[in-house]
């Protein structure tokens, strides 16, 4: 891609594309590291986001920071977004064509930060990246290597405030997954292919 990530956030900042550009109060493109090894993708900005212009700071956003914090990251260490960058009205589910419509600026997003590993929040976001109507109950707790990448696939935090909380097994889990991203974290980078294939030669 030949533009960068702060371009590409200009360029969604003034995004029409479909239906929740009416609605908001701005676009809330992404936040943290433009080089991070690791991208978190949630749903869609809720209420305080579109106020803030910034993903993940109302109640599930403490806990995704939170939870960062337990395995030792911090939100500038890593990069955030979303499946779509516009508030559905009254946190309503994005919809097929929106996701559809805003599927270039995370694609760009990805190509950009190029992180290792892609931690997917609830269900949008891993249908979105795993590219199947997977249900996240069935998905978390296994890694997906696609495009040189790692995928590892948990629960919204919105879900784990909705439901059982802190001593839930849902948050039990989250918190097992997170461990894994870390644990990704610290194994050497993979040698790129084509890096192989040259030392191969000698
Ligand atoms: N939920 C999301 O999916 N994204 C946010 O940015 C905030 C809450």
């Amino acid at each position: 891609m030949s533009m960068t990530l702060e371009e590409l956030g200009a360029l969604a900042s003034t995004c029409t594309l479909c239906r929740l550009a009416a609605g908001r109060t701005q676009v809330v493109f992404g936040v943290g590291s433009p080089s991070a090894d690791v991208m978190f993708i949630g749903e869609g900005p809720g209420y305080h986001e579109d106020k803030q212009g910034e993903p993940f700071v109302g109640a599930a956003g403490q806990l995704l920071t939170r939870l960062l914090g337990e395995v030792g990251l911090r939100r500038e260490d890593v990069y955030i977004a979303n499946v779509v960058k516009c508030r559905p009205p009254g946190n309503r589910d994005p919809l097929p064509d929106e996701i559809d419509s805003c599927r270039p600026y995370l694609v760009g997003q990805l190509e950009l930060v190029r992180p290792r590993v892609v931690v997917t929040l609830g269900n949008f976001a891993t249908r979105m990246i795993l590219e199947r109507q997977v249900s996240i109950s069935r998905v978390r707790g296994q890694r997906f290597e696609l495009d040189g990448r790692t995928v590892v696939p948990t629960f919204h935090p919105a879900a784990i405030l909705r439901g059982g909380g802190e001593a839930s097994a849902q948050m039990a889990a989250i918190r097992s997954d997170f461990a894994a991203v870390r644990a990704i974290l610290a194994e050497p980078p993979p040698v790129p292919a084509a890096v192989e294939e040259q030392l191969g030669l000698f």
